[in-house]
């Protein structure tokens, strides 16, 4: 049978990593991207993207294309997240949360779809979050985002449908990546009086992230997604979250941010926490403190 030809963004850390790298080992042929310009030996072929250029897109998709003459799955694992207040969020700082994990993943599925169209089949799985569903405080535009590429990717599937495409957005859990070290925090946050709850709720997030399961759990499901017929328009990574998201749908959302809020913003960090928010630089700190 012929090796199917599979594109994944965000190949260079994390859930887009250990996505390239399995589905390697698994016979696909897989391309993968990254920023960087210069890229280690790999099982797979990376190609440079960044996807606030449609340029680059644009080029990193034909490249694939004429070099194969199709793309069988594209998966869009590439993204990055903004933590911060609300109201201290600037409209520069929201868009660029949404130039990177909604225009960009929209950037790549345009120049792939006429591909897919024109073979007749395709799969685009969208790397989501349970953020989608779970508002986070002081994560509200990575929340934001995260619903808004469900809602996209839940239109773009019904769309889809005549031309045999299929579509899925995988919406993992908290993951330990190098997501949590390449946060961005906005600017207007660090001295402000949402700080002792930004504190509590920061510490809560980057304990969870550093405690949760790797990508490699994320990328089987990416996996069996791509070798799936059928995949329903989203899916949970692991049986907790799964069981969370089942709940979410049953309790009112006055319940749900209850819950929310006694996890995030009740309880002040631990003394000692190793993980804090140094105010001085604006970043979660890996210090130790005294
Ligand atoms: N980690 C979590 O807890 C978690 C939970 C739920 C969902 N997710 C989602 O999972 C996806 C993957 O995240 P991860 O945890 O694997 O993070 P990661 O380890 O930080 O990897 C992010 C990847 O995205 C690429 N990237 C970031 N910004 C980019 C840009 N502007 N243009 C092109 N490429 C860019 C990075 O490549 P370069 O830096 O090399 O360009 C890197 O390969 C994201 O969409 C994230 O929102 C993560």
């Amino acid at each position: 049978m012929e090796k199917k030809i599979v594109l994944v963004t965000g190949a260079s850390s994390g859930i887009g990593q250990e996505t390239a790298k399995l589905m390697a080992r698994q016979g696909y042929i897989v391309y993968g991207t990254s920023r960087l310009a210069n890229f280690e030996k790999t099982s797979y072929t990376m190609i440079p993207m960044t996807l606030e250029d449609e340029g680059s897109v644009g080029a990193a998709v034909k490249h694939v294309a004429q070099a194969h003459g199709r793309i069988d799955v594209l998966v869009n694992a590439a993204g990055s997240g903004i933590a911060g207040a609300v109201e201290e969020t600037s409209a520069e700082e929201a868009k660029a949360q949404f130039d990177v994990c909604l225009f960009g993943a929209l950037s790549v599925q345009s120049a792939v779809l006429p591909y897919m169209r024109a073979q007749g089949s395709g799969m685009i799985i969208n790397i989501g979050s349970m953020a989608s569903c779970f508002p986070v405080p002081f994560q509200g535009m990575y929340s934001a985002v995260k619903a808004a590429l469900f809602m996209m990717s839940a239109t773009l599937a019904m769309e889809l449908k005549p031309f045999g495409i299929k579509v899925c957005v995988v919406e993992p859990g908290d993951t330990k990546t190098g997501f949590t070290d390449k946060r961005e925090y906005t600017k207007r946050t660090a001295k402000t009086a949402y700080n002792p709850y930004f504190e509590r709720a920061l510490y809560e997030m980057i304990r969870s992230e550093l405690n949760a399961y790797g990508p490699q759990k994320c990328a089987k499901m990416v996996l069996k997604t791509a070798e799936q017929k059928n995949p329903p328009i989203r899916k949970s990574v692991g049986i907790g979250y799964k069981t969370l998201y089942a709940a979410s749908k049953l309790l009112p959302w006055r319940a749900k941010m209850a819950v929310i809020k006694m996890i995030y913003l009740i309880k002040d960090p631990p003394s000692g926490a190793v993980w804090t928010f140094d105010k001085q630089f604006g970043k979660a700190a890996n210090q130790q403190k005294d």
